[in-house]
């Protein structure tokens, strides 16, 4: 099959490929299409990706292309990994917000909506114009963050898309580590928004029972799981649950914001690993994926990856947390709301497991952000300050009106280029 990546030419890239090697028996994968606006990146990443398929004895052969369409033409999946306005844009996602006492991430908060108002219309073009070279039957496989806007974005304009984030299989693997059992015995109950999710539950799969751990390790090790998503274990035995870290902005916001002002943003931070690993790739007598890869925040998310391709492609009805259409699985959300809980995958797409109901103190939140995630993509498809303003208004994180109206002019002033009505 043909597989082509949307921001082929990311840092990112040999992670995939790095997957679809390891996973050569699983998914056949006999073409690799890296698409991105940036040659120079292009030109350093493709050829490092083909060695390191040489080097596995993988068949597939990887090509390289500015073209969307020549390079999603008759592809089986499509994914889509990419960063509008590059680390640049996401140093002042990180930082603006900042300024006015709020929390400065990527994904979180202000910062977030203004990387959803720069990236939505970006995907959806690119998106239609996948569909129309590759067929309605094409499967839109999304990492690009904020993935559940950009997720609801695609599925509300009728698109076949998966949005996928590596947090949860990063806990199936930690608590696999953390009991020393296999990674597939573990099946965190993991439930929630991307970026704003709890594991509820941790069931091992033995040799004649399920049995749920979590309730143990929260009594025995709760301050060993907190120090994972840097909060205090006490929180995380009143929850009966372990929050991602992308809660901490959250439970720890004022922490966290202390925390930012005197260090430097990830973005810097992101920038350097990036010139690093450029560097890497570009020798000539390197072919495996380097360690300093584990550097980035997303790891082994080839992994999840890989097992969702497979799935969708060969069907098999394998069960993994992805982001995906509500329906009434949560019942207080609307049905087309894009929650992240542990689906069965396959041929026909993913479906939500049931899910135990949430107490209020998980319900409210997602309910709060699921809120706010609709405004936030009404803004970003129809443009408008009013629309910016009202989003942040109803971001548990910002609420009140001035702050709503202080980080809408700053979030205009530095995106500006990037939004036609701005
Ligand atoms: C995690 C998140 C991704 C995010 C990444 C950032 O993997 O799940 O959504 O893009 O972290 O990693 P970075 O190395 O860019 O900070
Ligand atoms: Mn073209
Ligand atoms: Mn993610």
């Amino acid at each position: 099959m043909k597989l082509t990546v949307v921001g082929g030419g990311s840092t990112y890239t040999p992670e995939l490929v790095d997957g679809i090697a390891r996973h050569a028996g699983e998914v056949a994968v006999s073409e690799i299409v890296l698409v991105d606006p940036d040659e120079s990146r292009l030109a350093v990443v493709g050829p490092f990706c083909q060695r390191m398929l040489a080097a596995a004895d993988h068949p597939a052969v990887v090509r390289t292309t500015t073209d969307l369409e020549h390079g999603a033409a008759e592809a089986t999946a499509v994914l889509l990994q990419l960063r509008v306005g590059g680390q640049d844009a996401r140093r002042a996602d990180e930082t603006f917000p900042l300024a006015c006492g709020c929390v400065g991430q990527e994904t979180t908060g202000a910062g977030g909506l203004a990387k959803a108002l720069r990236t939505v219309p970006v995907v959806l073009d690119i998106a239609d114009r996948v569909r129309r070279v590759a067929g309605d039957n094409v499967w839109l496989v999304n990492f690009t963050n904020p993935v559940g806007i950009v997720t609801r974005a695609l599925l509300s304009a009728g698109h076949q898309a998966v949005g996928l984030c590596n947090v949860a299989i990063g806990f199936r693997r930690w608590f696999a580590e953390l009991l020393g059992v296999a990674p597939e015995n573990v099946f965190p109950e993991h439930v929630g928004l991307n970026h704003l999710s709890w594991e509820r539950g941790v069931l091992i799969k033995g040799p004649n029972a399920v049995a749920d751990v979590l309730p143990a390790l929260l009594t025995e090790r709760a301050d060993e799981l907190g120090a994972r998503v840097g909060l205090p274990g006490a929180l995380l035995r009143r929850l009966g649950a372990v929050p991602s870290y992308y809660l901490r902005y959250f439970y720890a916001h004022d922490e966290v914001v202390a925390e930012q002002r005197t260090s430097p943003p990830r973005a810097d931070t992101v920038s350097d690993v990036e010139r690093q690993l450029m560097a890497i790739y570009s020798d000539p007598g390197m072919s495996s994926k380097p360690e300093l890869l584990s550097q980035r925040g997303g790891a082994h998310y080839s992994d999840a990856a890989v097992e969702l391709v497979s799935s969708l492609v060969n069907g098999g009805g394998g069960i993994q947390a992805v982001n995906v259409r509500n329906g009434r699985t949560l019942p207080f959300l609307p049905e087309d709301a894009v929650i992240e809980v542990p689906s069965t995958v396959d041929t026909g797409g993913a479906v939500p497991a049931t899910v135990r109901p949430l107490p209020p103190v998980m319900s409210g939140l997602v309910a709060h952000v699921t809120a706010y995630e609709f405004l936030a993509l009404e803004a970003a498809t129809l443009g408008g300050r009013e629309r910016v303003t009202d989003a942040l208004l109803a971001h548990p994180l910002v609420g009140q009106h001035d702050l709503a109206e202080r980080l809408t002019d700053e979030l205009l002033a530095r995106n500006a280029d990037f939004l036609p009505w701005a």
